[in-house]
Protein backbone atom coordinates (compact mmCIF):
# COMPACT_ATOMS: atom_id res chain seq x y z
CA UNK A 1 0.00 0.00 0.00
CA UNK A 2 1.37 3.61 -1.07
CA UNK A 3 1.50 5.94 2.23
CA UNK A 4 -1.22 8.12 0.75
CA UNK A 5 -3.61 5.17 0.14
CA UNK A 6 -4.76 5.93 4.08
CA UNK A 7 -4.84 9.55 3.62
CA UNK A 8 -8.55 10.88 3.83
CA UNK A 9 -7.82 14.87 4.67
CA UNK A 10 -8.92 17.86 2.43
CA UNK A 11 -11.63 18.02 0.21
CA UNK A 12 -11.74 14.05 0.74
CA UNK A 13 -14.07 14.15 3.75
CA UNK A 14 -17.07 15.80 2.54
CA UNK A 15 -16.90 14.46 -1.26
CA UNK A 16 -16.35 10.94 0.30
CA UNK A 17 -19.13 11.41 2.82
CA UNK A 18 -21.80 12.76 0.08
CA UNK A 19 -21.08 10.90 -2.90
CA UNK A 20 -19.07 7.34 -2.19
CA UNK A 21 -21.61 6.79 1.02
CA UNK A 22 -24.45 6.80 -1.06
CA UNK A 23 -22.96 5.24 -3.95
CA UNK A 24 -21.14 2.05 -2.19
CA UNK A 25 -21.31 2.04 1.46
CA UNK A 26 -24.79 2.81 2.86
CA UNK A 27 -26.58 -0.28 1.80
CA UNK A 28 -23.73 -2.47 3.53
CA UNK A 29 -24.00 0.13 6.24
CA UNK A 30 -26.93 -1.24 6.93
CA UNK A 31 -26.54 -4.90 6.83
CA UNK A 32 -23.65 -4.21 8.89
CA UNK A 33 -25.86 -2.50 11.89
CA UNK A 34 -28.18 -5.27 11.71
CA UNK A 35 -25.15 -8.11 12.10
CA UNK A 36 -23.75 -5.94 14.89
CA UNK A 37 -27.25 -5.23 16.53
CA UNK A 38 -27.93 -8.92 16.54
CA UNK A 39 -25.59 -9.47 19.49
CA UNK A 40 -27.24 -7.33 21.66
CA UNK A 41 -23.52 -5.72 22.67
CA UNK A 42 -23.52 -3.66 25.41
CA UNK A 43 -20.16 -1.96 23.92
CA UNK A 44 -18.66 -1.73 20.83
CA UNK A 45 -15.66 0.05 19.10
CA UNK A 46 -15.39 1.07 15.73
CA UNK A 47 -12.49 1.25 13.90
CA UNK A 48 -12.02 2.98 10.52
CA UNK A 49 -15.16 4.55 10.82
CA UNK A 50 -15.00 7.44 8.58
CA UNK A 51 -17.62 9.44 7.90
CA UNK A 52 -20.19 7.34 10.67
CA UNK A 53 -22.15 5.86 7.52
CA UNK A 54 -22.63 2.74 10.23
CA UNK A 55 -22.24 4.80 12.84
CA UNK A 56 -25.44 6.65 12.22
CA UNK A 57 -27.05 3.33 10.90
CA UNK A 58 -26.33 1.47 14.53
CA UNK A 59 -26.50 3.51 17.25
CA UNK A 60 -30.20 3.80 16.89
CA UNK A 61 -30.19 -0.08 17.24
CA UNK A 62 -28.23 0.09 20.19
CA UNK A 63 -29.34 0.22 24.15
CA UNK A 64 -29.89 3.26 26.19
CA UNK A 65 -26.64 2.21 28.22
CA UNK A 66 -24.73 1.14 25.69
CA UNK A 67 -20.84 2.34 25.15
CA UNK A 68 -20.10 3.32 21.18
CA UNK A 69 -16.21 3.77 20.53
CA UNK A 70 -16.02 5.66 17.48
CA UNK A 71 -12.44 5.73 15.63
CA UNK A 72 -10.51 6.57 12.68
CA UNK A 73 -6.82 6.84 11.87
CA UNK A 74 -7.87 10.10 10.14
CA UNK A 75 -9.42 13.00 12.73
CA UNK A 76 -10.66 14.89 9.30
CA UNK A 77 -13.43 11.71 8.78
CA UNK A 78 -13.92 11.83 12.38
CA UNK A 79 -14.65 15.32 13.08
CA UNK A 80 -16.82 15.35 9.74
CA UNK A 81 -18.53 11.71 11.37
CA UNK A 82 -18.91 13.48 14.65
CA UNK A 83 -20.73 16.66 13.04
CA UNK A 84 -23.74 14.56 10.86
CA UNK A 85 -24.13 12.61 13.98
CA UNK A 86 -25.03 14.72 16.19
CA UNK A 87 -25.44 14.95 20.06
CA UNK A 88 -25.51 11.29 21.74
CA UNK A 89 -23.98 10.43 25.31
CA UNK A 90 -23.17 7.12 24.64
CA UNK A 91 -20.88 7.84 21.89
CA UNK A 92 -17.10 8.35 22.04
CA UNK A 93 -15.39 10.04 19.64
CA UNK A 94 -11.60 9.18 19.53
CA UNK A 95 -8.75 9.39 16.87
CA UNK A 96 -7.23 5.65 16.82
CA UNK A 97 -5.12 3.38 14.52
CA UNK A 98 -6.60 0.08 14.29
CA UNK A 99 -3.14 -1.03 14.85
CA UNK A 100 -2.42 0.35 17.73
CA UNK A 101 -5.44 0.87 19.65
CA UNK A 102 -5.66 3.09 22.84
CA UNK A 103 -7.69 0.75 25.08
CA UNK A 104 -7.59 -1.94 27.65
CA UNK A 105 -8.08 -5.82 27.01
CA UNK A 106 -11.26 -7.19 27.04
CA UNK A 107 -13.16 -4.11 26.66
CA UNK A 108 -15.97 -4.59 23.98
CA UNK A 109 -18.52 -7.20 23.40
CA UNK A 110 -18.19 -6.28 19.32
CA UNK A 111 -15.22 -4.55 17.83
CA UNK A 112 -16.42 -3.36 13.96
CA UNK A 113 -14.84 -2.21 11.00
CA UNK A 114 -16.78 -1.99 7.73
CA UNK A 115 -14.05 -1.76 4.79
CA UNK A 116 -10.91 -1.09 6.76
CA UNK A 117 -9.17 -3.66 6.86
CA UNK A 118 -7.98 -3.42 3.34
CA UNK A 119 -6.03 0.07 4.71
CA UNK A 120 -4.01 -2.13 7.92
CA UNK A 121 -0.59 -1.89 6.72
CA UNK A 122 -0.03 -5.18 9.16
CA UNK A 123 -3.68 -7.27 8.94
CA UNK A 124 -2.48 -10.03 11.36
CA UNK A 125 -1.56 -6.93 13.67
CA UNK A 126 -4.85 -5.33 13.02
CA UNK A 127 -6.82 -8.17 14.19
CA UNK A 128 -4.40 -9.24 16.56
CA UNK A 129 -5.65 -5.73 18.23
CA UNK A 130 -8.96 -6.14 17.36
CA UNK A 131 -9.22 -9.54 19.73
CA UNK A 132 -6.97 -7.88 22.54
CA UNK A 133 -9.69 -5.17 23.12
CA UNK A 134 -12.40 -8.18 22.79
CA UNK A 135 -14.20 -10.08 25.82
CA UNK A 136 -14.04 -13.62 25.68
CA UNK A 137 -16.95 -14.65 23.73
CA UNK A 138 -16.86 -11.16 21.45
CA UNK A 139 -17.00 -10.79 18.04
CA UNK A 140 -15.16 -8.75 15.12
CA UNK A 141 -17.23 -8.35 12.44
CA UNK A 142 -15.98 -6.57 9.30
CA UNK A 143 -16.29 -6.37 5.72
CA UNK A 144 -13.96 -6.20 2.30
CA UNK A 145 -14.41 -5.26 -1.26
CA UNK A 146 -13.99 -8.26 -3.48
CA UNK A 147 -11.96 -7.97 -6.47
CA UNK A 148 -12.23 -4.64 -8.86
CA UNK A 149 -13.50 -6.98 -11.81
CA UNK A 150 -16.64 -7.39 -9.87
CA UNK A 151 -17.12 -3.94 -8.65
CA UNK A 152 -18.31 -2.02 -12.18
CA UNK A 153 -17.76 1.40 -11.29
CA UNK A 154 -14.81 1.13 -9.67
CA UNK A 155 -13.22 -1.22 -12.74
CA UNK A 156 -14.11 1.27 -15.26
CA UNK A 157 -12.73 5.21 -13.77
CA UNK A 158 -9.46 2.54 -13.16
CA UNK A 159 -9.12 1.59 -16.60
CA UNK A 160 -10.08 5.42 -17.99
CA UNK A 161 -7.48 6.97 -15.41
CA UNK A 162 -5.16 4.91 -16.51
CA UNK A 163 -5.27 5.48 -19.75
CA UNK A 164 -4.98 8.98 -18.91
CA UNK A 165 -1.05 8.63 -17.43
CA UNK A 166 -0.48 5.22 -19.34
CA UNK A 167 3.48 5.12 -18.17
CA UNK A 168 2.29 5.68 -14.43
CA UNK A 169 -1.68 4.42 -14.29
CA UNK A 170 -2.93 5.45 -10.67
CA UNK A 171 -3.70 1.96 -9.26
CA UNK A 172 -5.34 3.04 -5.92
CA UNK A 173 -9.13 1.62 -6.02
CA UNK A 174 -7.08 -2.03 -7.64
CA UNK A 175 -4.43 -2.21 -5.08
CA UNK A 176 -6.08 -1.00 -1.72
CA UNK A 177 -9.52 -0.76 -1.21
CA UNK A 178 -10.02 -3.90 -3.85
CA UNK A 179 -6.62 -5.54 -3.18
CA UNK A 180 -7.17 -7.83 -0.17
CA UNK A 181 -10.33 -9.83 -1.23
CA UNK A 182 -8.49 -13.39 -1.08
CA UNK A 183 -11.32 -15.18 1.44
CA UNK A 184 -8.56 -18.18 2.52
CA UNK A 185 -5.86 -15.62 2.99
CA UNK A 186 -8.58 -13.21 5.04
CA UNK A 187 -9.20 -16.44 6.94
CA UNK A 188 -5.55 -17.76 7.60
CA UNK A 189 -4.96 -13.86 8.65
CA UNK A 190 -7.90 -14.11 11.13
CA UNK A 191 -6.36 -17.34 12.67
CA UNK A 192 -3.01 -16.13 13.03
CA UNK A 193 -4.25 -13.97 15.11
CA UNK A 194 -6.34 -15.98 17.18
CA UNK A 195 -9.46 -15.93 16.01
CA UNK A 196 -11.82 -18.86 15.64
CA UNK A 197 -15.45 -19.82 14.58
CA UNK A 198 -14.88 -17.61 11.38
CA UNK A 199 -17.75 -17.07 9.45
CA UNK A 200 -17.52 -15.36 5.60
CA UNK A 201 -20.75 -14.34 3.32
CA UNK A 202 -19.81 -12.82 -0.05
CA UNK A 203 -22.63 -9.99 -0.75
CA UNK A 204 -23.42 -8.80 -4.16
CA UNK A 205 -25.68 -5.16 -4.62
CA UNK A 206 -26.51 -2.38 -7.18
CA UNK A 207 -24.58 0.75 -6.59
CA UNK A 208 -26.73 3.56 -7.93
CA UNK A 209 -26.33 7.25 -8.87
CA UNK A 210 -28.08 10.08 -10.36
CA UNK A 211 -25.72 10.30 -13.20
CA UNK A 212 -22.47 8.41 -14.56
CA UNK A 213 -20.89 12.30 -13.90
CA UNK A 214 -21.71 11.76 -9.78
CA UNK A 215 -20.12 8.29 -9.63
CA UNK A 216 -17.48 8.79 -11.31
CA UNK A 217 -16.84 12.16 -8.96
CA UNK A 218 -17.03 10.13 -6.37
CA UNK A 219 -14.38 7.70 -7.13
CA UNK A 220 -11.86 10.75 -8.39
CA UNK A 221 -12.43 13.21 -6.03
CA UNK A 222 -14.00 11.18 -2.72
CA UNK A 223 -11.12 9.23 -2.71
CA UNK A 224 -7.30 8.88 -2.58
CA UNK A 225 -7.30 8.39 -6.13
CA UNK A 226 -7.54 12.27 -6.25
CA UNK A 227 -4.17 12.28 -3.82
CA UNK A 228 -2.74 10.25 -6.94
CA UNK A 229 -4.25 11.89 -9.66
CA UNK A 230 -3.34 15.36 -8.51
CA UNK A 231 0.34 13.83 -7.65
CA UNK A 232 1.02 13.37 -11.02
CA UNK A 233 -0.53 16.42 -12.88
CA UNK A 234 -3.61 18.40 -10.36
CA UNK A 235 -4.45 20.53 -13.93
CA UNK A 236 -5.62 16.87 -15.11
CA UNK A 237 -8.10 15.96 -12.18
CA UNK A 238 -10.93 17.31 -14.01
CA UNK A 239 -10.33 16.09 -17.25
CA UNK A 240 -9.75 12.60 -15.60
CA UNK A 241 -13.18 13.02 -13.45
CA UNK A 242 -14.58 14.03 -17.83
CA UNK A 243 -12.95 10.49 -18.88
CA UNK A 244 -14.11 8.01 -16.21
CA UNK A 245 -17.70 9.81 -16.47
CA UNK A 246 -17.36 8.86 -20.36
CA UNK A 247 -16.36 5.24 -19.37
CA UNK A 248 -19.28 4.64 -17.07
CA UNK A 249 -21.77 6.17 -19.58
CA UNK A 250 -20.66 4.27 -22.38
CA UNK A 251 -21.72 1.13 -20.50
CA UNK A 252 -24.68 2.58 -18.26
CA UNK A 253 -25.72 5.18 -19.73
CA UNK A 254 -25.83 9.32 -18.92
CA UNK A 255 -28.08 8.71 -15.57
CA UNK A 256 -29.35 7.50 -13.56
CA UNK A 257 -27.12 4.77 -13.39
CA UNK A 258 -26.31 1.32 -11.40
CA UNK A 259 -23.81 -0.92 -11.02
CA UNK A 260 -22.72 -4.33 -9.87
CA UNK A 261 -20.75 -4.10 -6.48
CA UNK A 262 -19.58 -7.25 -4.15
CA UNK A 263 -18.14 -7.49 -0.91
CA UNK A 264 -17.30 -9.96 1.85
CA UNK A 265 -18.97 -9.55 5.77
CA UNK A 266 -16.89 -11.50 8.03
CA UNK A 267 -17.93 -12.65 11.79
CA UNK A 268 -14.84 -13.99 13.52
CA UNK A 269 -15.26 -15.10 17.09
CA UNK A 270 -12.32 -14.55 19.67
C1 LIG B 1 -13.03 3.30 2.79
S1 LIG B 1 -13.00 4.18 4.28
C2 LIG B 1 -14.28 3.33 5.20
C3 LIG B 1 -14.94 4.24 6.19
C4 LIG B 1 -16.25 3.76 6.80
N1 LIG B 1 -16.03 2.59 7.63
C5 LIG B 1 -17.29 3.52 5.76
O1 LIG B 1 -17.77 2.39 5.62
O2 LIG B 1 -17.64 4.48 5.05
C6 LIG B 1 -11.53 3.65 5.06
C7 LIG B 1 -11.24 4.36 6.37
O3 LIG B 1 -10.12 3.71 6.98
C8 LIG B 1 -9.43 4.68 7.71
N2 LIG B 1 -8.12 4.10 8.04
C9 LIG B 1 -7.07 3.89 7.21
N3 LIG B 1 -6.08 3.30 7.89
C10 LIG B 1 -6.49 3.13 9.17
C11 LIG B 1 -5.89 2.61 10.36
N4 LIG B 1 -4.65 2.10 10.36
N5 LIG B 1 -6.60 2.64 11.50
C12 LIG B 1 -7.85 3.15 11.52
N6 LIG B 1 -8.48 3.67 10.43
C13 LIG B 1 -7.79 3.66 9.27
C14 LIG B 1 -9.43 5.89 6.79
O4 LIG B 1 -9.17 7.09 7.48
C15 LIG B 1 -10.85 5.82 6.23
O5 LIG B 1 -11.73 6.62 6.99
Amino acid sequence: MADNDKVFAGSIPKFYDTLMVPLIFGAYAADMAELVAAFSPASVLETAAGSGVVTRALAPKLGADARYVVTDLNQPMLDYAAIRQGADGRIEWQQADALDLPFEDASFDVVCCQFGAMFFPDRVAGYTEARRVLKPGGRFVFSVWDRIEENAFADEVTNAVAALFPHDPPRFLARTPHGYHDIALIREELSRAGFTGIEVETREKLSRAASARDAATAYCQGTPLRNEIEARDAGLLQLATDRATQAIASRHGEGPVAGKIQAHVIVAAG
